[in-house]
């Protein structure tokens, strides 16, 4: 084990074997949303232990980040526990952070199956999945059972029915169902699977939106002061993207999390599913959301924090967030293809990459190298 200037430790050792690459051949040989759906049965029953990768992180990593001090900067991104299944078992993984949803007003079946496609070729995942999920009744019910017994940060994002006849509704219902359940809130307007949501990023439309959505929240019994972060597509124009930037800034919103999945194809990809409809994620997300990121930190200039998501299939991927602007980063489509065991390794790696360029802390490293 080797000790850096920083007092980091570079190893983290693996308390129980890894066990994912036995388990992988299997999930791989599945249909995708089932073999999520046996991850997240997995994860119900407690199995996570197994997967558990390290003990205690080092100090270095440790990270304050919307008034919490979290273990790591690592979390877990929307889409992979849309029910709040599974937020406490995430956590006991050695997540830095969760976050659940997204949950709409009312249950919802979401696009026809198939509608989450692996391009094993890419590291990369297609998903037109549509909002499923249990809706914002049940999920709430779930969270007010689960969330005092849970030690971590849990944020809830928030969306809007296919079906609905105003958007903007749908996020305030999301707010108020959720007064008190969530450490954070997500106002997601980026899906690219629920046809018009995403003209939500216009300057007009969300200007109003937050307007009335900050005001339902300092209305709320619980949350009044409770973050609210807004999660933005990697596909915008640079006008769109400097509008929402100003209009964040302006509203004093508590964050922005970019990016969600992108509807481009770059020419790179090989996977037999790259045609299909829906939105990108991993590997090829990784440079798109990471440029949008650093643009988002110049626009933003220190104004919120941000989180850094899109393709981190490591931990120097996870630096090179750091290091564009973000205080703290998100995964999920790594998950699909290294399983639990990337965690640990995206700590030891970030812990070495610190170390290399002599920071002592993941807040120092935060806009070091943004454009
Ligand atoms: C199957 C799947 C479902 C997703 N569902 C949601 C969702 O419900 N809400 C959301 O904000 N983002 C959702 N996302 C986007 C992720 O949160 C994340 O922004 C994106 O996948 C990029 O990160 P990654 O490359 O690490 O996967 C989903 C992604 C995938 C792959």
């Amino acid at each position: 084990m080797r000790r850096f200037d920083n007092g980091a430790l570079a190893v983290t050792m693996p308390l129980m074997p890894n066990l994912y690459p036995l388990v992988k051949p299997i999930l791989m040989s599945m249909d995708a949303e089932r073999a999520h759906g046996l991850t997240i049965g997995a994860l119900k029953a407690g199995l996570g232990g197994l997967a558990k990768a390290s003990g205690t992180d080092d100090p270095v990593l440790r990270t304050h980040f919307l008034g919490h001090d979290l273990p790591n900067p690592i979390g877990v991104a929307a889409g992979f526990d849309k029910n709040a299944d599974v937020p406490g078992a995430v956590l006991k993984l050695g997540f830095g952070f969760t976050e659940v949803g997204t949950i709409t007003p009312r249950p919802q079946l979401g696009n026809p199956k198939p509608r989450l496609f692996r391009l094993a070729e890419d590291d990369g995942v297609i998903n037109r999945m549509g909002f499923n999920n249990a809706g914002s009744e049940a999920v709430a019910a779930r969270l007010t059972r689960s969330k005092p017994g849970i030690a971590g940060m849990v944020g809830v994002n928030i969306g809007a029915n296919k079906d609905s006849e105003d958007f903007a509704a749908d996020y305030v219902t999301g707010l108020q169902r959720f007064d008190g359940l969530a450490n954070y809130f997500v106002i997601n307007i980026s899906s690219p699977n629920t046809p018009g949501l995403r003209d939500l990023q216009g300057q007009a439309a969300l200007a109003a939106l937050l307007d009335r959505l900050l005001e339902t929240r300092a209305g709320l019994a619980r949350s009044s002061r409770t973050p609210l972060l807004v999660k933005i597509a990697p596909d915008l124009s640079a006008e769109d993207h400097e509008a929402i930037c100003a209009e964040a800034v302006a509203h004093k919103i508590d964050g922005l999390i970019v990016s969600n999945t992108t509807l481009s194809r770059p020419d790179s990809l090989k996977g037999v599913n790259k045609a299909e409809a829906g939105g990108l994620s991993g590997r090829p997300l990784m440079a798109l959301s990471t440029e949008m990121l650093a643009r988002t930190y110049a626009l933003t200039q220190g104004a919120m924090p941000l989180v850094g998501v899109g393709g981190i299939m490591s931990g120097r991927d996870a630096y090179a967030k750091i290091c564009a602007g973000a205080s703290v980063v998100q995964l999920y489509s790594g998950l699909v293809y290294e399983g639990p065991a990337l965690l640990g390794r995206i700590k030891n790696e970030l812990t070495v990459c610190l170390a290399e360029d002599g920071f002592k802390s993941v807040a120092a490293a935060v806009g070091s190298r943004a454009n």
